[in-house]
């Protein structure tokens, strides 16, 4: 088992790395630098140290306590261990930095040696381990990087291990916060009351979604521009994501936006789509990243992208908060036309556009049905992140080059790999397509749309360059400088969860994602946090 390691020197963490069977290889050395505990990476990139660490084969009780002293010359380091697949990228971590080997970090006088009890404890669990004769998927082997969100579910955890009395607020991870309403509700509950009936009870549904829901996805939120028959009705579109990459398969090759939504890389290269990541610059070999910075408007500049088969581009962005104009996407589709590529669209933020002028499908684009496959979700929409709804709209024009439609391959997985939402989840997304479902749903956005302002506002009044926010729920801060280490002094000075930019990929770097996905009260006192913590900063400065 992989273990993420935290190096600690006077119960603060001061290095991270990752330990596989025992051995340790941190990849990064932080010194403290300052009373409030914000860091400095002093020292980056795989060191490995030559002494076996012994892991808990369960995380500790607290993360942060010493528990095992390990002597490496003089000063003596602790690791402790959180029980987790994930690795901690390289790339977290600002590789511009020098590099100080080991003999140049200087760490105080060590701390006492853990308790014989600890040690005892520590040693009954390190029974040697079998390997069997199977061989690693190396398409996994090659994601050096955890999933980006439980990694910041761990340091926030790390964090409060060591200072239990704070209280964080998340301006994270992009989940709903707000009760489903009424209406909706209702539908819910119809839908897993009528189970409990002779008349009403439903087994295994059809693997591509209720003809009633199918069809009234086609017609409430695509005005008929799509048949029900394209609509594939699922458990969300994470998971149609990568069910999509397993139509197209390891052979095909990708472009994606950067930053972007961690899915379409981390499936792209679990398929087989691309070569292994090149540490420098963070970016896996022969999978296409397309810059989306503010200096572009967060659209690339497509005269320099190479030809793929898949283009996958969200609208509005996540994290970048940025809504595709009609321009833009009419420019995509051509691009995609004249390549003979197929985009993959991902519309789980459309209901957040209030812009008139803002396409909310790129089936409203002339010529995207012969280009286009479109992820959409009811997650965003109604606050279903938990009851897990989504669709996919595979239009019959689009065709394989030789002449296969592509919906039938799609019919074709989701019929093997899929055995339909939850019969309650449609019940309730019938629910959310009435008229009273679309004013609740509304409802919940102007909620959202109004602690975005909230925070845009904020930003922009402590003199950084915001974007989105607008037809987004997500606020993109320009923060210069590290955004891991910017997260971190947040972290620790605000006590906020933000997310740092970079972990949605190198082009991310320097950016701050803010979600407005929290209750009102939490964005206006982090409001307050972050205003009194870059305010102080001002004066020190
Ligand atoms: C761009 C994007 N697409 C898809 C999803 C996942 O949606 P679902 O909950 O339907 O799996 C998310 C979730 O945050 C997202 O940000």
């Amino acid at each position: 088992m992989y273990s993420s390691v935290y190096l600690h020197f006077d119960n603060k963490i001061v290095g991270v790395g990752n330990a596989c069977n025992g051995v340790a290889c941190v990849i990064a050395i932080r010194a403290i630098s300052d009373a409030a505990g914000s860091s400095t990476v002093l020292s980056t990139g795989q060191w490995p140290i030559p002494f076996p660490v012994i892991l808990l084969s369960t995380p500790p009780a607290s993360a942060v306590t010493p528990l095992l002293p390990i002597t490496c010359g003089a000063p003596v380091l602790y690791f402790s261990t959180m029980a987790s697949s994930a690795f901690i990228p390289a790339s977290s971590f600002t590789p511009s930095r020098a590099r100080v080997g080991r003999a140049a970090v200087s760490l105080p006088a060590a701390p006492r040696a853990a308790s014989a009890a600890a040690s005892a404890a520590a040693a009954t669990t390190t029974t040697p381990r079998m390997a069997t004769g199977v061989s690693r998927n190396a398409n996994l082997a090659k994601l050096q990087a955890g999933y980006l969100f439980p990694e910041i579910g761990r340091r926030r955890t790390a964090y409060l291990a060591s200072h239990p009395d704070a209280s964080i607020i998340s301006l994270g991870i992009g989940d709903t916060t707000q009760p489903i309403p009424p209406h909706i509700t209702a539908g819910l509950t119809a839908g897993a009351a009528a189970l409990g009936t002779p008349e009403g009870y439903s087994g295994y549904g059809a693997e591509q979604g209720t003809p009633a829901l199918r069809e009234k996805i086609a017609s409430v939120l695509y005005g008929g521009s799509v048949k029900a028959e394209e609509v594939f009705v699922s458990d969300g579109a994470k998971c149609d994501i990568a069910r999509l990459q397993s139509v197209f398969g390891p052979t095909a090759t990708a472009a994606v936006q950067d930053p972007s939504y961690p899915v379409y890389v981390d499936t792209a290269v679990m398929t087989g789509q691309t070569g292994e990541v090149d540490a420098g610059r963070g970016q896996f070999d022969r999978l296409e990243y397309m810059p989306c910075t503010a200096e572009n408007g967060f659209f690339p500049d497509l005269s320099r992208v190479a030809r793929t088969d898949l283009i996958f581009f969200c609208s509005p962005n996540n994290p970048t908060g940025a809504a595709a104009t009609r321009e833009q996407l009419t420019e995509l589709v051509a691009f995609a036309k004249k390549n003979g590529s197929i985009i993959v669209f991902d519309a789980a933020y459309a209901p957040f556009i209030r812009s008139a002028e803002v396409p909310k499908s790129i089936f409203d684009i002339p010529g995207a049905r012969e280009v286009a496959i479109e992820v959409n979700s009811m997650s965003k929409y109604a606050g279903f992140t938990g009851v897990r709804l989504g669709w996919v709209v595979v239009p019959n024009e689009l065709q394989f080059a030789d002449g296969t439609p592509v919906r039938n391959d799609f019919n074709r997985v989701m019929s093997t790999c899929f055995n339909g939402a939850s019969n309650i989840a449609q019940a309730g997304g019938l629910a959310c397509l009435d008229a009273e479902g679309q004013a609740e749903i509304g409802g919940l956005i102007d909620y959202y749309l109004g602690n975005a302002a909230i925070l845009r506002d904020t930003m922009a009044g402590l003199g950084f360059e915001v974007y989105g926010g607008v037809d987004a729920p997500y606020i993109y801060v320009k923060t210069g400088g590290s955004s891991w280490e910017t997260f971190s002094a947040i972290l620790e000075q605000a006590q906020v969860v933000t997310i740092p930019g970079a972990g949605f990929g190198p082009g991310g770097e320097g950016y701050l994602r803010l979600s407005a996905f929290a209750p009102r009260a939490a964005v206006v006192e982090a409001s307050a946090r972050l205003t009194k913590m870059y305010a102080s900063k001002k004066v020190e400065a």
